[in-house]
């Protein structure tokens, strides 16, 4: 794999005269791919019905006889003001029952037939015209499903859908009483149409009542993005890809990404640092220019995995953003890191947006690579560093990691439903853990929790898996390597209700939760040897041996063997002690690094990055603030 860099585009926010300079520019610069036409509904069908092509022919022309390769959006994530003429109900309603009025981008919601299938229309028009353009390279479909808070609609297009839904899945409303639990509080139903979308209700909704929502608005997703996925598959055989975003959990990627062909995602460092991450006032500070040094890595092999080994970045931050709350410029540097980062994580392109500033509009503050007057940006000098020093790696191989976590959307819509206290959150759970074997200098693949192949692997590490999927179970119980589960895993059924009987996983584990405490968030319980459990605490019954234990006494890691279940949240300084009696029954070589250093290795290359703002000692080598190394077989080439 020769990984490549990108850039995106919006033709149709410059004068024509610009774009041939545009183009060469970009080549110039070392792109050699740009994506275009995702929000451009307004330009291609400016009347309902009245297609105009010609502007998006010449463009297309225009950057391909500069040497790019094309990749054109579906525009539906943008639909224009008209279509709500067309479609006075296919907005998106917010939980408190108001709708998401028109004027920015996202309005729709998933549901809507009538939108959907005009979605279709559009895609199978731009599929006639362009599929067999054998100069499109790929596709994207929509952009950024689940951004802006945009899975869950409460509108009456979704009430409508959900009931149909749940009357397939559970064919009677007696079943659906029973598997919810309906005789509490007297919530039982006579009949599917009775039963209304779980919002505004006076207190929580019954949890099986919200999960089955959540189950359904995944799936909403899926099926609109299988409608233009059948549109193009008819047109095209290039490859499809979708740009998913940083922890929008709302709905299963790995679902979505079954259709498609590449994954991709967009990697704003230092906006999510700033509006997505918990993380001391310290960390946020001595990051604040360079983004967590996880996060976009954690991002990478999420997406790995969706994409079944092939993804890209659809968008890099090349500057400062515009929709955080504070937005600092990186340092010199972060760019290209952030960009070698990705490549060192398999990325096949990194592309950045976007190519010039707007003047105009709700981003006109967001960087580009080009300033609005045309004049350069930061951030493409080190696109065309990059762009040099690309030959260098001309042949990118991704080996398998020695350790394996497991995601799974429909736990976080468990938890997320179900907390029970305040700072139970899926991600942050599973987050904490891929921190902790960052620092210990391991490379991570991350697996889906229902297909996991995990042979072969010397550590997996399942946190917080709600249920056991059967086919899990099985290749578990095949792996030889160590597993660590929990906190809080197997402990509910499908519909979120507490398995009746025995768990069979538990059981393998020779352990069982007698209760569960959540804990607010200066509240530590130490453990004996260093170390604390925060947030979440299971009392624990086990008969296998118990490897870590409270200072009071109470059971926290316990195993037979392989098999090992963690039962409570660790902080830094207990998982890292987890992980070292890990590595020593898994015969892993833990590399404990310094502060905002990271690695990954690659084939015969191992790479570093340094994400601290001042210089680092590894490896024999002192690393400037943000830099990035790379060594093939132990000599330093980068
Ligand atoms: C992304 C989005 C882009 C642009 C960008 C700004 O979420 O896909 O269209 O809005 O953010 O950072």
């Amino acid at each position: 794999m020769r990984p490549e860099l990108g850039v995106c585009y919006y033709p149709e926010h410059w004068p024509e005269d610009i774009w041939p300079n545009d183009a060469a520019r970009m080549r110039e610069a070392g792109i050699t791919y740009v994506r275009i036409g995702e929000f451009a509904w307004s330009r291609l069908e400016p009347q309902p019905g009245q297609f105009q092509f010609g502007w998006l022919d010449r463009a297309i022309d225009i950057l391909v006889s500069a040497g790019l390769k094309v990749v054109l959006g579906t525009p539906t994530a943008t639909p224009p003001r008209w279509m709500l003429d067309r479609f006075p109900d296919m907005l998106a309603v917010d939980a408190q029952g108001s709708p998401r009025k028109f004027g920015s981008r996202r309005h729709y919601c998933f549901s809507h037939v009538g939108y959907r299938e005009t979605c279709m229309e559009i895609t199978e028009r731009l599929g006639e015209r362009y599929g067999r353009d054998a100069r499109i390279t790929a596709w994207q479909i929509d952009n950024e499903y689940g951004c802006h808070d945009t899975t869950l609609s409460y509108s009456e297009a979704a009430r409508h859908g959900f009931r149909a839904w749940l009357a397939q899945r559970y064919g009677s409303i007696e079943a659906l009483n029973q598997a919810w639990g309906n005789v509490f509080w007297s919530m039982e139903y006579l009949d599917f149409d009775a039963i209304d979308l779980p919002n505004l209700t006076v207190t929580q909704p019954n949890p099986s009542h919200e999960l089955a929502f959540r189950r359904f608005s995944s799936d909403q997703v899926v099926a609109f993005n299988q409608s233009q996925v059948q549109a193009l598959r008819k047109a095209t055989d290039a490859p499809l890809i979708h740009n998913y975003m940083g922890r929008v959990l709302e709905f299963d990627h790995f679902a979505v990404g079954a259709d498609l062909d590449i994954a991709s995602w967009d990697s704003y460092p230092i906006g999510f640092l700033s509006d997505r991450i918990e993380a001391s006032p310290d960390h946020k500070l001595a990051y604040l220019q360079q983004g967590d040094p996880d996060m976009q890595a954690f991002h990478h092999d999420l997406y790995r995995a969706v994409g079944r080994g092939r993804w890209w970045v659809m968008e890099q931050q090349p500057g400062p953003v515009n929709w955080a709350p504070y937005n600092p410029a990186p340092l010199p540097g972060m760019v290209r890191l952030w960009t070698w980062e990705a490549i060192a994580h398999g990325a096949e392109v990194v592309s950045y947006f976007r190519w010039r500033q707007a003047p105009f509009a709700q981003e006109q503050m967001h960087a580009g690579l080009l300033r609005p007057n045309d004049e350069e940006a930061p951030g493409l000098a080190e696109t065309r560093q990059v762009s040099a020093e690309l030959p260098l790696f001309a042949e990118m191989e991704q080996t398998r990691a020695e350790v394996a976590l497991l995601f799974d959307y429909p736990s976080s819509w468990a938890w997320a439903t179900l907390p029970q206290g305040a700072d139970f959150d899926y991600f942050r759970l599973v987050f904490s853990v891929y921190r902790a074997l960052r620092r210990a200098g391991l490379s991570v693949d991350i697996l889906p929790s229902d297909q996991a192949d995990v042979s072969g692997y010397k550590l997996i590490l399942a946190p917080g898996l709600a249920g056991a999927h059967p086919t899990l179970h099985d290749a578990m119980r095949q792996s030889n390597g160590v597993k660590i589960y929990g906190p809080r895993s197997f402990t509910v059924t499908s519909e979120l209700t507490i398995p009746p009987g025995k768990i069979p996983m538990m059981e393998d584990l020779a352990v069982e939760i007698l209760w569960s405490e959540s804990l607010p968030p200066d509240h530590h319980r130490p453990v004996r040897g260093g170390g604390a459990i925060r947030h979440w605490m299971e009392t624990l019954a086990a008969e296998s041996d118990v490897l870590f234990e409270s200072e009071t006494g109470m059971p926290v890691l316990v195993g037979n063997d392989q098999n090992w279940y963690l039962g409570g949240w660790p902080d830094e300084t207990l998982w890292d002690r987890i992980l070292d009696l890990a590595a020593r029954k898994a015969d892993l070589h833990l590399r404990p690094l310094p502060e905002g250093l990271r690695l990954r290795r690659a084939g015969d290359l191992e790479f570093a990055f340094n994400y601290n703002a001042h210089d680092v000692h590894w490896n024999d080598a002192d690393l400037e603030p943000c830099a990035v190394a790379a060594w093939r077989d132990g000599k330093r080439i980068l």
